[in-house]
């Protein structure tokens, strides 16, 4: 599963929804797109064209369930979020801070601006409200800093709204991490493929590895890294990607997003062979297949989960592919995903 999907839509979709569906059965799709997705009539409109792409990459498309999030905007009523709830693919709201990342203008400098209404109504239908969680720059300049600056937020949503489930998105910083933890369990956090792996430096030396949140410190680092394999006894840690695709011109403008559907599974599992305890199948599989599908109540039956293999084959990751740069692009892996060919070498 994959909890945090940008596919974007178009010609990129094209380029890569298929790198997504290769690993994962299910994933939930960010609705940032140019409108952003706020009613459910862009959100089902969108769900349609990514069907059809889907089964225009496969001669027998796998059986992929897309679920998809509603953008949260100042505007949006307890209405706007009924007539989503409807639609049971539409599983969750997204809160984006204004200008925070990637086509973020929800007009939002905080959960606070959302109307009551909203959250009353998300907590009553049972929609997970999905935060990016950092402030915006006007409260907090250094980007560094502005997820530890959300922690107060994320408080008065769980004081406020006790039964409202509430995931933070893409932690990155370690008192973030230590937070969710403590929370009650209506809290779970998802942890992207690429945080534990980067840090500060690295997005600043390569604009591929520069994304929202910024990767922090060598500390925080090491915290993501070592939280993920514990995976297996805590049902909140969860994985979602957020692969971020943009064509090179944007990345070199600043744009940001860590391309990382072709190479997240095997970087992954690497981590948790290289790393893991004697519980790492255990902890790869509550990380990746088993965690967020029961925080969102959408487990799969094993049949329709399927399987992934992983060969002990050292690759290259292409430099570029349709005019994207992958994340570790150039760098030798030591796993391939079994049969997945789309960068032109099958294992
Ligand atoms: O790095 C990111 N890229 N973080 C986000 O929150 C959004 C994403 C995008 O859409 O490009
Ligand atoms: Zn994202």
């Amino acid at each position: 599963d994959d909890w945090h999907v940008h596919v974007r839509d178009a010609e990129l979709m094209a380029s890569v929804l298929r790198f997504s569906t290769y690993t994962s059965r299910q994933m939930l799709l960010m609705p940032n797109l140019v409108p952003p997705l706020t009613t459910e009539e862009m959100v089902a409109e969108y769900l349609s064209r990514v069907g059809i792409q889907h089964l225009k990459d496969w001669v027998i498309a796998p059986p992929t369930r897309f679920y998809a999030a509603l953008f949260l905007h100042r505007t949006t009523s307890a209405r706007d979020i009924r007539n989503a709830a409807i639609n049971p693919m539409i599983i969750s709201g997204k809160f984006y801070p204004d200008g925070g990342t990637t086509n973020s203008s929800s007009q939002l400098t905080s959960p606070r601006d959302l109307r009551l209404e909203v959250l009353e109504a998300m907590e009553e239908v049972g929609m997970v409200l999905c935060l990016h969680g950092e402030v915006v720059e006007a409260e907090e300049p250094d980007p560094l800093l502005r997820e530890v600056a959300f922690i107060k937020y994320l408080d008065w949503l769980v004081t406020n709204f006790p039964k409202l489930k509430i995931v933070v998105e893409h932690v990155s910083d370690r008192r973030m991490v230590h937070h969710v933890l403590n929370l009650p369990e209506t809290v779970a956090m998802t942890i992207t493929s690429h945080h534990p792996f980067l840090t500060h430096t690295d997005a600043l030396n390569d604009p591929h590895c520069n994304c929202m949140p910024v990767a922090k410190t060598e500390t925080d680092r090491e915290c993501l890294a070592s939280t993920v394999l514990t995976a297996a006894w805590t049902p909140k840690i969860i994985s979602g990607t957020d692969t971020a695709p943009h064509p090179v011109p944007d990345k070199k403008a600043g744009k940001a997003g860590v391309w990382s559907a072709g190479v997240h599974a095997s970087v992954l599992w690497d981590h948790f062979a290289t790393s893991g305890g004697d519980d790492k199948f255990e902890a790869f599989v509550a990380f990746t297949s088993g965690n967020g599908a029961r925080f969102y109540g959408l487990e799969m039956s094993p049949e329709m989960r399927g399987e992934i293999t992983f060969v002990r084959q050292r690759w290259q990751v292409p430099e570029i592919y349709e005019g994207i740069v992958p994340w570790k692009a150039g760098e030798i892996l030591d796993w391939r995903v079994k049969g997945m060919e789309w960068f032109g070498i099958t294992a």
